[in-house]
C-alpha cells in the first residue's frame, strides 16, 4: 500500500518502522515526519489539509494515519473523507472527546461512565463554592487542548483558586482556560489503555504505563512522558474486562447516539481505584512514547488493523501480540520540558551485542538532519526500545542501548517500568 502518516515524532516514526517491517512491501510519506522518518519512506512539507488530500489523491495514497491530536481537531479526517480518501482517525467533531475537558466529562457523565466528580464551569463563585466542597488535592483542568500543560494539582484550597483565576483570566492558556473543570483528587495507579476503532467494533491492545514527571522516582515537572512499558502485569483479566464494559462499549455506543461514531485510537486514561477503573481523561490517539513500545509488541501487520479501522471492517480481522514485553525509555534534549536546546550532534556507537542487535531499536523523535548527520533538536529526541521476555530484561536491554547514544545534554529517567518490578 501506498500510506501516508501525519505527524512529526517518535509516535509516528514507530508507526511507519513497524508497517516498514511487515511482509508485505509498503511505501511511506511523512508529514511533515521528522530527521529520522526519510530512512522509511519520503518526507513531504504540505501543511493545508486539503492541499495535503490533493497530494493524496494524485498520488493514490490508499491510507492515511493521524499520528498527533490537533489535525485531527482541526478536521483533517473530515477533509479527507469528503475527497473520499481512505484515513484513520476521528472525526471533528468526535475529536472533541480530547478536544475539550468539558465536552469529554459531560459525556462520561451523561453516558454513566465512572470519572472523578467534578463541575465545569466559567464562573469564579462556582468554581471556588465546588473547590471548598473537595479535600486537597485538588484538580483544576483548562477545557481545551493545553499541550499537556492544562492539568494542575493544586496542594491547598489557595493554590485551587489562584489556578482558576489565572485560567478564567486568559493568563495561563488563553481561550483554551475560558471553561475551567475542578475535580476530586484520585488516589491510585495509573494506566494508558488503548482501543482501534472502527465506529462499531474495536481492538484493545496491551495495558501499558507512562511516566510523566521528568525525575525519577516521578519527581518534578510533567513531561509529555519520559518512558513506558508494556504489557503490565498490574491488570489482570478482570481489570480488562471492566475497561471494555464500563468504558469501551458505552463510550462507542453513545458516541453512535451523539451522532459522531468513534473510529480510531481511543486512549483511555484511566487511574485504578481500590481495583476500580476509573476514566481520567480520553485522548483520540496513540499516547507518546506509548505506541513506541506497543507497536513492536504487535506481530499481525499494523497498516491492515490501520486499514481495516478506517474502512468499518475490524471485525473481519485477528490481531496477534508478541508475548514479550518492551520498555522504553525516552532520551531528551538537555533543557527539556522547560525550553527549547541548542541542536546536538547524536553519536550512536557500533551494536555489537547479538542481542542487543535483535532486540532494541530506536525510534526518532525530535531530530533533524543535515548533511547526512543527525542532530537533537529538542524536546524529547528518541525512544530507546528494548523487548525481552520478562519486562526486567526488556529493560535492561534498553538501557543498554541507552548507553549506545550519545549526544551533548542527554536526559533520561533511570527508573522506566518500576511499577513493575
Ligand atoms: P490529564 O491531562 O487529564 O490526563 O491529566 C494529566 C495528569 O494529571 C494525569 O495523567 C494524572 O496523572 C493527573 N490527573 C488528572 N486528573 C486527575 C485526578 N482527578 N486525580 C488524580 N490525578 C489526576
Ligand atoms: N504519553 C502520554 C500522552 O501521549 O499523552
Amino acid at each position: 500500500m501506498k500510506i501516508l502518516i501525519l505527524g512529526s515524532g517518535g509516535r509516528e516514526y514507530s508507526i511507519g518502522r513497524a508497517i516498514k517491517n511487515e511482509q508485505e512491501e509498503h511505501e511511506l510519506f511523512f508529514q511533515p515526519g521528522n530527521g529520522a522518518t526519510d530512512n522509511l519512506g519520503t518526507n513531504i512539507n504540505i501543511k493545508d489539509y486539503n492541499l495535503l488530500a490533493a497530494f493524496a489523491k494524485e498520488n493514490e495514497i490508499e491510507l492515511t494515519i493521524v499520528g498527533p491530536e490537533a489535525p485531527l481537531v482541526d478536521g483533517v479526517v473530515d477533509i479527507f473523507k469528503a475527497q473520499e480518501l481512505t484515513i484513520f482517525g476521528p472525526s471533528a467533531e468526535a475529536a472533541q472527546l480530547e478536544g475539550s475537558k468539558v465536552y469529554m466529562k459531560n459525556f462520561l457523565a451523561k453516558y454513566k461512565i465512572p470519572t472523578a466528580a467534578y463541575i465545569e464551569s466559567d464562573s469564579i463563585e462556582e468554581l471556588y463554592k465546588f473547590t471548598e466542597s473537595l479535600s486537597t488535592p485538588i484538580v483544576v483542568k483548562a477545557d481545551g487542548l493545553c499541550g499537556g500543560k492544562g492539568v494542575i494539582i493544586a496542594q491547598s484550597h489557595d493554590e485551587a483558586k489562584k489556578a482558576i483565576g489565572e485560567m478564567l483570566s486568559g493568563k495561563s492558556f488563553g481561550d483554551a482556560g475560558k471553561k475551567v473543570i475542578v475535580e476530586e483528587f484520585l488516589d491510585g495507579f495509573e494506566l494508558s489503555m488503548f482501543a482501534i476503532c472502527d465506529g462499531d467494533d474495536y481492538i484493545l491492545l496491551q495495558a501499558a504505563q507512562d511516566h510523566k514527571r521528568i525525575g525519577d522516582g516521578d519527581t518534578g515537572p510533567n513531561t509529555g512522558g519520559m518512558g513506558a512499558y508494556a504489557p503490565t502485569p498490574l491488570v489482570d483479566e478482570e481489570l480488562y474486562q471492566k475497561v471494555k464494559d464500563r468504558v469501551i462499549v458505552p463510550t462507542l455506543e453513545g458516541m453512535k447516539k451523539e451522532g459522531a461514531p468513534f473510529e480510531g485510537v481511543l486512549f483511555i486514561g484511566i487511574m485504578v481505584v481500590n481495583g476500580e477503573p476509573i476514566t481520567l481523561e480520553f485522548n483520540v490517539r496513540f499516547g507518546d512514547p506509548e505506541c513506541e513500545i506497543l507497536m513492536p509488541l504487535m506481530t499481525s501487520p499494523v497498516s491492515d488493523m490501520f486499514y481495516k479501522a478506517a474502512t468499518n471492517r475490524l471485525s473481519e480481522i485477528k490481531v496477534e501480540f508478541s508475548s514479550q514485553y518492551a520498555v522504553g525509555v525516552v532520551m531528551a534534549s538537555a533543557n527539556y520540558p522547560y525550553s527549547s536546546s541548542l541542536p546536538a550532534e547524536i553519536v550512536e556507537d557500533e551494536v555489537h551485542h547479538e542481542s542487543i542487535e535483535k532486540y532494541t531499536h530506536i525510534s526518532y523523535a525530535g531530530v533533524m538532519k543535515e548533511d547526512g548527520v543527525l542532530y537533537a533538536s529538542g524536546g524529547r529526541v528518541l525512544v530507546c526500545v528494548g523487548l525481552g521476555d520478562s519486562i526486567q530484561e526488556a529493560r535492561d536491554r534498553a538501557y543498554l542501548r541507552c548507553g549506545q547514544v550519545h549526544f551533548v545534554g542527554k536526559k533520561i529517567r533511570t527508573d522506566i517500568a518500576y511499577q513493575a518490578l
